[in-house]
């Protein structure tokens, strides 16, 4: 028979994420539903370190549902990877009456979270990326406006490449993912899409497909490539050089985790946000909540962690296709 929770913190930890706030509110007020106090921990492991806890009521989160970032604050907090930070922050939530934690984040603060969880407190992770990186849900909050805020600037910039018939490179995040870049690829009607998963490095056949475009009389040439990959700008120069034709980089950076959260994020963070709440005062433990074929659902991290997720082989081939290649 696991123990009566009374009070539960949240924590929002790693990169942020539009939607974020959405959900923090969601379990801010699922809690409070279900007679649970909430406390709010800043900063994520590092605010929990610094016992920078602060007590939450329902209205605590008026008035964020709609924007982007996270009223808790966020961060990456190395102490905590040790076990003897572990065991502080597990001491820390006994010494303010914490029962359990809700953890905001990506794969990485689910480690931490599994970890809080040996140490006695009780986890739930909800998946806040906008990589779309992690394996146990087909959804991930901050994606939807991530890369509805790219497509608009890649739309703006596809104007500009076009009146000059130049060639663009624009670089989307995605260090180890290469979902924003082949969302947008295929959305934005890119020429080529460059992800860590997939790309040979095979320059010669990007600038390969520049030329035969040119001859078949496009204006533009687009080209997604994600941070992964990154050296956007000397790619430029190398592809000009070769081409003849003129070539700019452009890096949409942190704008991308910015922003007011779309409709799908504010919804899916709510929901997320309140079947974590309602878990965890059930006294459930070491899980993550997700979505699979359209269900709500939850997992145990030490499987969620070892799940694999992979770009769709198909939704690739076809994003090659639709470009106008003939390989
Ligand atoms: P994300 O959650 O977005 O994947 P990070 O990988 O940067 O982001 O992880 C966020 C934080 O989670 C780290 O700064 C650290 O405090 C914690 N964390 C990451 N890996 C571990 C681990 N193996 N054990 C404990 N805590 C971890
Ligand atoms: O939030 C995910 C992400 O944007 C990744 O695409 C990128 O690798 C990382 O965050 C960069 O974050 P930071 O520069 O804050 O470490």
């Amino acid at each position: 028979m696991s123990k009566k929770i009374k009070t539960i913190g949240v924590l929002t930890s790693g990169g942020d994420a539009p939607g974020m706030n959405a959900a923090i509110r969601a379990v801010v007020r699922k809690a409070i539903g279900n007679g649970v106090n909430v406390k709010g921990i800043k900063r994520g492991y590092q605010g929990l370190l610094a016992e920078e806890i602060v007590d939450m009521e329902a209205h605590s989160v008026s008035d964020i549902i709609q924007r982007g970032g996270t009223l808790l604050g966020t961060a990456r907090c190395k102490e905590f990877t040790t076990e003897e930070g572990q065991k502080k922050g597990a001491d820390i939530c006994r010494k303010h009456g914490i029962d359990g934690v809700v953890v905001i984040g990506g794969d990485g603060s689910y480690r931490g979270a599994q970890a809080l969880s040996k140490q006695g407190i009780n986890t739930i992770g909800i998946p806040g990326t906008i990589d779309l990186d992690i394996a146990c849900t087909d959804y991930t909050i901050g994606f939807d406006t991530a890369v509805n805020t790219a497509m608009e600037a890649i739309d703006k910039v596809r104007d500009t490449s076009s009146s000059h018939e130049r060639c663009s490179i624009i670089e989307v995040m995605g260090r180890n993912a290469g979902y924003i870049a082949l969302w947008c690829g295929i959305a934005n009607g890119a020429e080529d899409i460059l992800l860590p998963e997939k790309y040979d490095f095979n320059e010669q056949q990007i600038i390969n497909n520049i030329i035969t475009n040119r001859k078949k009389g496009k204006t533009h040439h687009l080209i997604i490539n994600a941070e992964g990959i990154g050296h956007s700008t000397s790619m430029a120069r190398r592809i000009e050089a070769a081409t003849g034709i003129e070539t700019r980089a452009t890096i949409l950076g942190y704008m991308q985790r910015g922003g007011s959260p779309t409709c799908k994020d504010r919804y899916y963070a709510s929901i997320m946000g309140a079947y974590a709440a309602d878990i965890l005062c059930e006294g459930k433990t070491n899980r993550v909540v997700g979505v699979k074929n359209g269900e709500f659902v939850d997992f145990d991290i030490d499987e969620a962690l070892a799940m694999q997720k992979d770009i769709s082989e198909y939704e690739y081939q076809v994003s090659s296709v639709l470009s106008g290649k003939t390989v």
